[in-house]
């Protein structure tokens, strides 16, 4: 007996990749082109704004349909159009190509953003088409996963599981930051980031991203869009400074983000170089941080009256100044999507062998077949190499190793939960005494705080 395959792993057509695609109803589903981009811009900032035009949806929209982005462009965003209603937009999505890593092995992904549909065409499954032609073309990029931060449950509908922190941090109320005393020197300050502090920056950002279990490879055009390359009303758009001493030596750098929430000024990036005292800088740092909340909150006509700490579970500053922090807020999560589960296994082979070398597992010899109930996937140690992974189906009475039920085994691989709290959460998760062991060395549980190509 042969699995069915699933049908949330989609079985390409060649109807998913010819466009324009005919939709029925006069609607069609085409690769946007440049003359798109003031309609979709009006189109997004329309639909995904909460509950007014979204100007800085619309701005963002511009930068990413311009025929000179470096990674979108129109060829990379689908739009619906209503040949019935003056060949309107009624539905887009777009897709954003990056390259991620995995305990510093890279691998493609695409990222879905800017889903919407016009009201009066909502349930007619204009997103699931999109996401048919989507998917298939981030396959034939060579994606090995798409990620998409999005609505609550709607994702899951499409194959995506949640498999990632997203956001999380915690807050200091600006009530709690420090005056400087009379007369008291500022030892270190703020100052705005140019191009010419990449060379310094750059390896900040490395430095942060090596905490990450799954990090994204920030791009020299994302480095200058986010300062400033990009228009200045879009939210994507940083608020990036260098932190310096008094005598403008360059010690770490921070970044603000526009979009504010809770009425806190949230702060997405924060490093300072090896051999810097985190806790020595903080407090000249924090009141830098409040100013600038406070102008970008009133040129957005906005209230603010804490900063957040934007840096998900673990950051080296919540250890540094613990009494400044008075709430934390969990994450939300990334939704993951990997159609093919061998190739992303085959491309971390390396850290599975070394996880394997550090434990009393190092030498492993024998095989794990891994049951997702959908799909199966075996994989054969050698003296601690691995020299297969490939599909695996389950034939009559054989049974697996381990079983997750779809598509929970990403949350063991990308590190977002043990398998013991998997366990915990699902009945149908199991696993055989030495699948139980192997599993905990191959996938220990491991922060990441990713900071996407937006
Ligand atoms: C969410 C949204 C994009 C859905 O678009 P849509 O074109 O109606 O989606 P589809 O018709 O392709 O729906 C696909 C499936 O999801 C279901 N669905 C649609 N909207 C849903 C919702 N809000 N919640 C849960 N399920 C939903 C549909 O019933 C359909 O299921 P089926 O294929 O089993 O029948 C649309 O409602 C929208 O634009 N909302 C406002 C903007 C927004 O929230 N965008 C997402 C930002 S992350």
């Amino acid at each position: 007996m042969s699995l069915k395959p699933h049908t949330l792993i989609e079985q390409f057509s060649p109807i998913a990749f010819a466009l324009p695609r005919d939709l029925g109803d006069g609607l069609l589903l085409r690769p946007a082109t440049r003359d798109d981009a003031e309609p979709l811009a009006q189109f997004n900032g329309r639909i995904l704004g909460r509950d007014h035009f979204d100007e800085h949806v619309a701005a963002w929209t511009r930068d990413f349909m311009s025929l000179s982005h470096p990674a979108v462009g129109p060829s990379n965003v689908l739009v619906v159009v209503d040949t019935n209603a003056g060949a309107k937009i009624v539905s887009s999505m777009c897709l954003i190509p990056q390259t991620w890593t995995y305990a510093g092995i890279p691998f493609g992904v695409g990222r879905p953003e800017a889903v919407g549909t016009d009201p009066e065409y909502r349930r007619r499954g204009l997103v699931r088409a999109m996401f048919e032609t989507l998917h298939a073309r981030s396959a034939a990029m060579g994606h090995l996963v798409q990620g998409i931060t999005g609505i609550l449950w709607f994702y899951r509908q499409f194959g995506y599981e949640y498999a990632l922190d997203l956001g999380g941090g915690r807050s200091v109320p600006f009530s709690s930051i420090p005056r400087l005393k009379e007369g008291e020197p500022e030892r270190y300050h703020l100052r705005p980031m140019t191009v010419d502090d990449l060379a310094f920056v750059q390896p900040l950002y490395q430095q942060g991203a090596a905490r990450s279990l799954v990090a994204c490879v920030r791009p020299d055009w994302y480095w200058r869009a986010i300062l400033g390359g990009y228009s200045p009303e879009s939210f994507e758009v940083r608020l990036l400074r260098v932190i310096e001493t008094e005598v403008g030596r360059p010690v770490g750098y921070v970044a603000g983000i526009r979009e504010m929430g809770y009425r806190a000024f949230p702060i997405g990036e924060l490093e300072v170089v090896n051999g810097q005292s985190l806790r020595a800088v903080m407090p000249s740092v924090l009141p830098g941080l409040k100013e600038m909340g406070e102008m970008e909150a009133a040129a957005q006509k906005n209230e603010v009256n804490a900063l957040f700490f934007m840096l998900g579970r673990e950051h080296p500053v919540f250890d540094a100044i613990p009494e400044y922090f008075a709430r934390t807020r969990p994450p939300y999560g990334w939704y993951l999507r990997v159609p093919d589960l061998v190739a992303l296994l085959r491309r971390i082979i390396p850290v599975l062998e070394e996880r394997l070398a550090k434990t009393a597992l190092a030498g492993h010899s024998g095989e794990i077949k891994i049951d997702e109930y959908v799909r199966g996937t075996r994989i054969i140690f050698d003296r601690g190499k691995i020299t297969t992974v490939e599909p695996w189906e389950k034939a009559g009475s054989t049974e697996g190793n381990a079983g997750f039920p779809p598509f929970t085994f990403l949350q063991l691989v990308f590190g977002f939960r043990s398998l013991a709290e998997l366990r915990a959460s699902f009945p149908d998760v199991w696993a055989s005494d030495e699948a139980a062991v192997l599993l905990d060395v191959l996938f220990p549980r491991r922060s990441s705080n990713l900071i996407p190509v937006g």
